[in-house]
This record gives structure tokens, C-alpha cells and sequence, in this order.
């Protein structure tokens, strides 16, 4: 039995209360959803900069009306100390998701991404180190890799940033180890490599590729790919994000705590490769089978290849990853086709 079944298992018997922000958000609204369904109380925290209210409408959908009761939503902004504190108030585990994500954005405009992603971030480690929460869990990124070249990655060797969103990525994890030392308050940072699945945004200037190509796919629109496809990511499906998160809110071995850990598969898949494997998985629902992408310039900021060693979370937090990219996309097809359809 892995550690996650055992907890999968145990946590029901022993429900707490979770502290998840960004929970209208893609990652956030799926930490939502399996805790709820693991009957624990939840409180969500998010001021839908760029989630959805119908994210946690989809949630409700998905529980059973006794699970929905234990959830309690507040709209707010971690940018306000106050309102962080006032979510901390007895709160087992934090979950801390709210950031704002892509790096073409932070490019645009980069204070925004400062004051949300390092302000927000300091504003939720204070209130929940006063809180006396018993673990803090973050949302890190693969992009603190920045330009080291060394493949996969392993997490002490890191390169110098490539983007405003990585500089507040990597200023997380600074502030997380600094209050371990100054305060005794030991957190973990998770770093997410391409994280993709249901309710990810397909909207909007800075989406994420997955969604975005499952959504032109699916509307017959012109599938646009940065730089020649031979750019490479290790895609993780939303699942083993999950399953990282509450492994490192419940991880109990000291050795396991004031850690950053990658959450991926440790595989390598072309951008090339994943548009083919799509337009197949998709072709079920209505994507045309001769489907080809169009290519446009290379991103600037966008590193060129990624691949995660998982081996330290694996070690210390017992993580095994349940589904790899084929899996992912399977799962999640009946999902997008279905969302398609909704929003034509
Ligand atoms: N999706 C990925 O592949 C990936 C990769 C690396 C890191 N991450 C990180 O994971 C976290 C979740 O990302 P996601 O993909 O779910 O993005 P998302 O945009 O779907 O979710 C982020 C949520 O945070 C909320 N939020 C933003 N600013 C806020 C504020 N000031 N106060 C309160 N709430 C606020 C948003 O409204 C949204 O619901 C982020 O910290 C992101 O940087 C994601």
C-alpha cells in the first residue's frame, strides 16, 4: 500500500480543518474537491483575480451535500493581512495556492505579480505562523530552475530566474526556509512542473498550453506552438499535484519538513509530441484527426526544456505519481469535451 492510500484511508476517521487558497482557481478547486470528499472542513480563500465562481459551482456538483457543508468560502485578498489572518483562525493546514500564475504576465506587468506572489505570500506566512497552524504547504515552481542546463532537475541545483514570476516563485522559497531559521516555522514548498487537468482556464491571454490547444482542438481553431515543438516539459496531471499536497501537509518525519520537493512525473514530452497525443485522445470528441499545429516565435522567458528528478519526494514524502501524461489526458478528455460544448 503506498502512503497516499494510507492516508486516502486514515484522514476520514481523523477530519481537520484546511485553510486552501486559490481555491476558485484551477489547482486550488481540485484540492477543494478531494478534501471535501475525504469529509474534511475547508475554508476556501480567493478574491477571483483568475478564478472562477464556476469552479467552486462544479465542486458542489461533485460531493455529496453533507461534504459541501463543511465548506466555508471567503472573498478575499491575500494582499490583506487582515483578511489572511482572519483565514488562519483555526486552520490545521494551509494549502496556499493563490498566486498569479504565467510568466508572459508577470513580463506585462510585474508589480502585480510582486505584490500578489511575494507580498500575498509573506502576508500568508505571517498569519499562519501566528495562527499555529501545524503544517504550511506552498505552491513553488519549476520555473526557479531558471537557466540551470542540467536535466532533470534536482532540487538544490538551481540557475538564475528567467522571469519576473520565477524571481517571486524562488522569493517564496527564501522567505519559507527564513522562517523556519527565524521562527521555527517550518513549511514545505511543492514545485509544479505543467500542472494540467480539469477546470484549468482555457481563457484568456496567459493561459496555459494544455487547455488552450484542448479548446482549439475541439473548436476546429488553429493550434498556435512557441518556438519549432521540439521544446520539452515534464506534464503533470492535477492528480499528482493533489496527492503532493496532502502527503506534505501530513508529512510527520522531521527530516521530510523546511523542504522544496519537485511534483512531475520525470518525464520528458515534446510539445510536438503532446499536440499528436492530444489530437488523438481528442479525436473521440470531435477534434479533426489531420489536425496540424501552425508554429510562430520562440516565448521570451520560457526555458527550453524541463524534466523533474521526483526522487526527494518520493524519499521523504512517499509520493508515487498515479497517472503519467497519457493518463492524465485520457482522464480529462470527457471532462474538456464536455466544457467545450458548455461554453460554445
Ligand atoms: N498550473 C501550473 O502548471 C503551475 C505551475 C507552477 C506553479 N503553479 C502555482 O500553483 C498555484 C495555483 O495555480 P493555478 O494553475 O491553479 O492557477 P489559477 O490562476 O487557476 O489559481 C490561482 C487562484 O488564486 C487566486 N488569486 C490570485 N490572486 C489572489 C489574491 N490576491 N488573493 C486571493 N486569491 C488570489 C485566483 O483568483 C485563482 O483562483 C499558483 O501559486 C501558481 O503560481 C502552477
Amino acid at each position: 500500500m503506498t502512503a497516499y492510500s494510507q492516508l486516502l484511508r486514515q484522514l476520514p476517521s481523523t477530519p481537520r480543518t484546511w485553510l486552501v487558497t486559490g481555491a476558485a482557481g484551477f489547482i486550488g478547486s481540485n484540492l477543494l474537491e478531494t478534501l471535501l470528499r475525504l469529509d474534511q472542513r475547508v475554508i476556501g480563500l480567493d478574491n477571483f483575480a483568475t478564478g472562477h465562481r464556476r469552479n467552486l459551482d462544479q465542486v458542489r456538483e461533485r460531493v455529496a451535500p453533507a461534504q459541501w457543508a463543511r465548506f466555508a468560502f471567503v472573498e478575499g485578498d491575500i494582499r490583506d493581512p487582515a483578511c489572511c489572518r482572519d483565514a488562519c483562525a483555526g486552520v490545521d493546514h494551509v494549502l496556499h495556492q493563490a498566486a498569479l500564475g504565467s510568466v508572459p504576465r508577470s513580463l506585462d506587468d510585474p508589480l502585480a505579480t510582486h505584490s500578489v506572489n511575494v507580498t500575498g505570500f509573506l502576508n500568508m506566512l505571517i498569519a499562519a505562523r501566528d495562527a499555529g497552524v501545524r503544517s504550511f504547504t506552498y505552491a513553488a515552481s519549476s520555473s526557479t530552475y531558471g537557466d540551470h542546463p542540467a536535466l532533470p532537475k534536482v532540487e538544490h541545483a538551481i540557475g538564475r530566474p528567467l522571469s519576473p514570476y520565477a524571481v517571486t516563485k524562488y522569493a517564496n522559497e527564501l522567505y519559507a526556509e527564513v522562517f523556519a531559521r527565524c521562527y521555527g516555522f517550518a513549511s514545505i514548498g511543492l514545485r509544479y512542473f505543467n500542472v494540467f487537468g480539469p477546470r484549468q482556464d482555457p481563457d484568456g491571454p496567459y493561459a496555459a498550453a494544455i487547455p488552450r490547444w484542448i479548446a482549439a482542438l475541439l473548436e476546429g481553431a488553429p493550434v498556435w506552438i512557441n518556438g519549432d515543438g521540439e521544446t520539452s516539459r515534464d506534464f503533470c496531471y492535477i492528480a499528482n499535484a493533489v496527492q503532493a499536497n496532502l502527503l506534505a501537509a501530513t508529512a510527520s518525519d522531521p527530516d521530510a519538513l523546511n523542504q522544496v520537493y519537485n511534483v512531475a512525473v520525470g518525464e520528458r514530452t515534446t510539445l510536438n509530441a503532446l499536440f499528436a497525443q492530444l489530437r488523438e485522445a481528442l479525436a473521440p470528441h470531435g477534434a479533426a484527426p489531420d489536425a496540424q499545429p501552425h508554429y510562430r516565435d520562440f516565448r521570451p522567458g520560457d526555458v527550453r526544456h524541463s524534466q523533474a528528478d521526483i526522487g526527494k519526494a518520493q524519499r521523504l514524502l512517499g509520493y508515487a505519481p498515479t497517472h503519467r501524461l497519457a493518463d492524465g489526458i485520457a482522464e480529462a478528455a470527457p471532462w474538456y469535451a464536455a466544457a467545450t460544448r458548455l461554453t460554445a
